[in-house]
C-alpha cells in the first residue's frame, strides 16, 4: 500500500495482524514471566480438539532429520514461550516447535503434516492479540523465525523482498541505508515478523497446506492478470498457507518529519481538530492517532513515563512527514495557532527533535504492554464510522460499572480505528459474558467492523457474523476446504465451526 493512499493510523499504511510493544521480546528470549493463563481448552470447554494425529515418535524422526536436533523444540519449559501469547489470554500445549529456514523446509513440513494429518499452527512473532498466533490444543508450531533473510533492495523502485520471519524494525534499519523506509509502523516493531504484516505487501511466497508453493512473489506495481492470489492471504492468519517471502514497496525515508502532542478537552474538539490537520496539512500529514485519559494514565502510572503535558480529557499526536522542513514546520505551526485560537486545543508541543519524539510515540506505543499490568485484558479493536469513533467507551464504563478496573480506549484515529481496553483483576466468565456480545451487536449497529486490524484469531470466529455476510463466510468456508482440505492449517482460527 502506497504512502499516496494516505492511510493516517500509525502513518505509513495500515497495520493488519497483531501487535506487541518492541520492549516485550518474548518471541527473542522466549521467557515467561509471571503466572500462566489458564489452558485454552479448560477456559473455552466448547471448542473440541480435531481429529488430528498424536505426534509419534515416527512424526518427530521425520521432523529431526529434516532440521537438525538444533531447530526443533521438544522440550515443554521451552515450548511454553510459543504456547502463550503475550497478553496470556491463551495457552496452549504444543510439544514440538519446528524452526525451518527455507521455503522448502515448510513445504516438506507441511506435505508430510498433511498426509499424516497432523495440526500446525504458524507462528511469526506471536504479537498477535487475538489468540490466533499460539496453538488451542497440541499442534504443531511452525515458527517463522529464522526464515529472516533479506533477498534484496531496489533503491530505484524502492521493492524489497525478503522472507516472511524478518522482524520489522531491523527491515527499517536495513532500509535507511538505501533511504527507504517501511510502509508500516506499529508498537511490536521490535518482534513482529512482516509475514504477519500480508496486508502492505507487492507480492508474496506462500506454501500451501499439500506442501504446493504458491508463487505470486511479483515486484511489479502493476500487474492485472487474473486473479490476485496473494489477496487470499491477506486477513487469513495462516490458515490457507504459510507466507515465506514478501515484496514490500517502500517509500522514501522522509527529510523532515514532525510531530505535535495535543490536550483536548471534548470528542468534538478531537474530531473538528482531525478534520482541519487534513484540510491544513495536506500532503504532509502523515499520522493521526488518538489517547483519552485513561490510557495516558496507564502508562504514566504504571510505566512511569513522563507527559509533556498536563491533564487533559482527550490526546492527539499528529504527524508530518515532508521533503522541506521549513515548509512542514510552517504548515505545522500556522495549523496550530489555529486550533488553538478557535479553542479546539486547550495545550500542546510540537517538535522535530527524534529523542523527544520517540518519548512521545512512547506515550502512545505501550499503552498496550502497560494493560496486564492491571491483570486480565479484554481487548477489541474496532472500526467505527469517525463521528461514533469514541462512542463504544462511554457505554462499555456505564455497561460495566465498577467491576473492571480501567475501561480505556485509544486507536488510530485516522483510520476510524478504536482500541477499547478493559482491564479487569481476573478473567471470568461472568465480565465477558456482559462484554460480549454486546460490543459486537453494538459495532455491527453502527456499521463498523469488529476487527480494524488485529484480526479474528481464536478469540473471535463465532463473532466473524457482525461484520461479515453469509454469502461471503461461506465462500470463505469452501476457500479453506479447497485449499486445506484437512485442516491442518492453524486449526479453530478464524471462521466459525
Ligand atoms: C496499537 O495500536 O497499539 C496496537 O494495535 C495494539 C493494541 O491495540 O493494544
Ligand atoms: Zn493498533
Amino acid at each position: 500500500m502506497s504512502r499516496g493512499l494516505r492511510q493516517l493510523g500509525r502513518l505509513r499504511a495500515a497495520c493488519s495482524l497483531g501487535t506487541r510493544p518492541s520492549s516485550f521480546g518474548l518471541s527473542q528470549s522466549r521467557g515467561l514471566t509471571g503466572a500462566l493463563p489458564e489452558l485454552t481448552k479448560d477456559r473455552y470447554p466448547h471448542v473440541k480438539r480435531g481429529d488430528y494425529a498424536t505426534l509419534d515418535e515416527n512424526h518427530l524422526r521425520f521432523f529431526t532429520e529434516l532440521l537438525g536436533t538444533n531447530r526443533i523444540v521438544t522440550d515443554p519449559s521451552q515450548c511454553e514461550g510459543y504456547n502463550v501469547d503475550w497478553i496470556k489470554n491463551v495457552r496452549g500445549y504444543s510439544q514440538c516447535v519446528l524452526r525451518p529456514k527455507t521455503t522448502e523446509e515448510v513445504s516438506r513440513i507441511l506435505a508430510f503434516c498433511n498426509e499424516h494429518r497432523i495440526a500446525v499452527c504458524p507462528q511469526g512473532g506471536n504479537t498477535g492479540l487475538v489468540g490466533g498466533s499460539v496453538p488451542v490444543f497440541d499442534e504443531v508450531v511452525l515458527s517463522t523465525s529464522l526464515m529472516n533473510e533479506i533477498i534484496s533492495t531496489d533503491d530505484t523502485s524502492g521493492v524489497l523482498v525478503c522472507q516472511a520471519g524478518c522482524i520489522l524494525e531491523s527491515l527499517d534499519t536495513h532500509l535507511a541505508d538505501h533511504g527507504l523506509m517501511m510502509p508500516l509502523d506499529l508498537g511490536a516493531k521490535g518482534s513482529c515478523q512482516i509475514g504477519g504484516q500480508c496486508g502492505t505487501v507487492l507480492g508474496l511466497e506462500a506454501v500451501k497446506a499439500n506442501g504446493e508453493i504458491l508463487d505470486c512473489l511479483s515486484t511489479l506495481k502493476k500487474d492485472n492478470t487474473g486473479y490476485h492470489l496473494k489477496h487470499l492471504f491477506i486477513g487469513s492468519e495462516g490458515t490457507l498457507g504459510i507466507v515465506t517471502k514478501v515484496a514490500i514497496h517502500c517509500p522514501p525515508k522522509p527529510k523532515a518529519m514532525n510531530l505535535a502532542f495535543l490536550g483536548l478537552d471534548s470528542f468534538e474538539s478531537v474530531l473538528k481538530t482531525l478534520k482541519k490537520a487534513k484540510h491544513e496539512l495536506g500532503e504532509i500529514l502523515s499520522s493521526c492517532e488518538f489517547i483519552d485519559e485513561r490510557s495516558l494514565d496507564l502508562v504514566t502510572s504504571r510505566l512511569k513515563l513522563k507527559s509533556p503535558l498536563a491533564v487533559h480529557p482527550f490526546y492527539m499526536l499528529i504527524e508530518t512527514h515532508g521533503s522541506n522542513n521549513d515548509h512542514d514546520e510552517e504548515k505545522l505551526n500556522t495549523f496550530l495557532e489555529n486550533v488553538m485560537a478557535e479553542g479546539l486545543v486547550l495545550d500542546g508541543t510540537a517538535t522535530n527533535e527524534v529523542s523527544k519524539m520517540k518519548n512521545i510515540w512512547e506515550l502512545r506505543e505501550r499503552i498496550t504492554e502497560g494493560l496486564p499490568l492491571e491483570g486480565y485484558v479484554f481487548k477489541y479493536d474496532i472500526s467505527l464510522p469517525i463521528e461514533s469513533f469514541y462512542s463504544l467507551v462511554p457505554a462499555m464504563k456505564e455497561r460495566l460499572g465498577e467491576s473492571a478496573v480501567r475501561i480505556c480506549g485509544y486507536g488510530h484515529l485516522g483510520d476510524g480505528n478504536l482500541h477499547l481496553n478493559i482491564c479487569v483483576k481476573e478473567f471470568t466468565q461472568d465480565v465477558l459474558k456482559r462484554i460480549e456480545p454486546f460490543v459486537y451487536e453494538f459495532t455491527s449497529k453502527l456499521k463498523g467492523s469488529i476487527s480494524a486490524e488485529h484480526g479474528i484469531g481464536f478469540r473471535k470466529p463465532k463473532y466473524i457474523h457482525y461484520s461479515k455476510s453469509h454469502t461471503s463466510i461461506e465462500l470463505m468456508k469452501q476457500l479453506k476446504t479447497m485449499m486445506d482440505p484437512n485442516g491442518i492449517l492453524n486449526p479453530y482460527k478464524v471462521l466459525p465451526s
